[in-house]
């Protein structure tokens, strides 16, 4: 097994091994530390059924299944489809999910940590998805902005409808965000510390993050412009360009990503997903 770190800040491409095969102890050791150490792993060449990808995820938290039955694997249903493909008029997978910047299922008391895709088509031009370093962007910040931001709590919303940074594009969005209208907002510090690591990071997005506690919006809006607009400095950023085979996983406690998109309807993009389930952010 090879570890070999990525150009920038984060992020390490793991060659010559198979994720289906029993490992060895100390390579899954190493791949566990690596994981936290450079956030986002990339492991090309995989040949993996959906109960391979299963087994492996668990390694990394409970599972969470996500989406309507419909859009799961029929046998693996912990396992979701993101595509654009559609058989006799209904669409086999999830279409245009995660198109703005977040950290997976940040509104909810228990958000994600690690998300597992699987590349299993991809079009011919687009479809790259895009992370950014969360540690990175908050070792960047001023000392004043680090000290202003040190005890606040960001409002973290599901729904679309009450954010008015996103917009709908999914096919029957609207019913389905009206729907997530009655979910309750979630608040987290926008400075999380990283349980296992220790390192502290910016956990807000753009998606999800849709107020302050306690602020008025009127000075809460324009610091989180702010800080948004630093999260997605260039050099925070990779941009991955999927190859077939390809299984990426990341660390939602320190990463934020989002679906670039740019293919066409009828050029195929299927990837499985799978999501484990983190702790409370601290
Ligand atoms: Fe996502």
């Amino acid at each position: 097994m090879k570890i070999k770190k990525l150009q920038g800040s984060f992020g390490a491409k793991v060659c010559n091994i198979d994720l289906k095969s029993n490992l060895e102890r100390e390579d899954f050791e190493k791949i566990k530390t690596a994981f936290v150490k450079y956030q986002l792993l990339i492991f090309p060449s995989q040949k993996l059924e959906p109960k391979h990808q299963l087994t492996w995820s668990k390694h990394f938290g409970p599972i969470q299944k996500l989406y309507a039955e419909e859009h799961r694997i029929p046998d693996c249903p912990e396992v979701v489809v993101l595509s654009n493909e559609q058989i006799n008029g209904k669409h086999v997978g999830v279409v245009a999910a995660g198109d703005y910047w977040h950290s997976d299922l940040s509104p909810s008391n228990n958000p994600g940590l690690a998300t597992i895709l699987y590349a299993r088509r991809l079009p011919s031009e687009g479809g790259d998805t895009e992370f950014a370093d969360m540690h990175m962007a908050y070792q960047t910040l001023s000392t004043k902005m680090r000290k202003q931001i040190a005890n606040l709590r960001g409002i973290h919303c599901i729904s679309k409808l009450r954010n008015h940074r996103v917009k709908v594009t999914r096919p029957g969005g609207r019913a389905y965000y009206k729907k997530q209208n009655e979910i309750p907002d979630v608040s987290h510090p926008l400075v999380r510390t990283h349980p296992v690591s220790g390192l502290k990071s910016l956990y807000l997005s753009p998606r999800f993050t849709i107020g302050i506690e306690n602020m008025e919006d009127i000075k809460a809006q324009p610091l989180l412009d702010e800080l948004f607009a630093h999260q997605i400095k260039p050099e925070h950023i990779y941009r991955h360009k999927w190859k077939i085979d390809d299984l990426v996983m990341w660390d939602n406690r320190s990463l934020n990503h989002r679906a670039c998109g740019g293919y066409k309807t009828d050029d195929i993009r299927r990837i499985h997903r799978t999501s484990t389930l983190g702790d409370q952010p601290f």
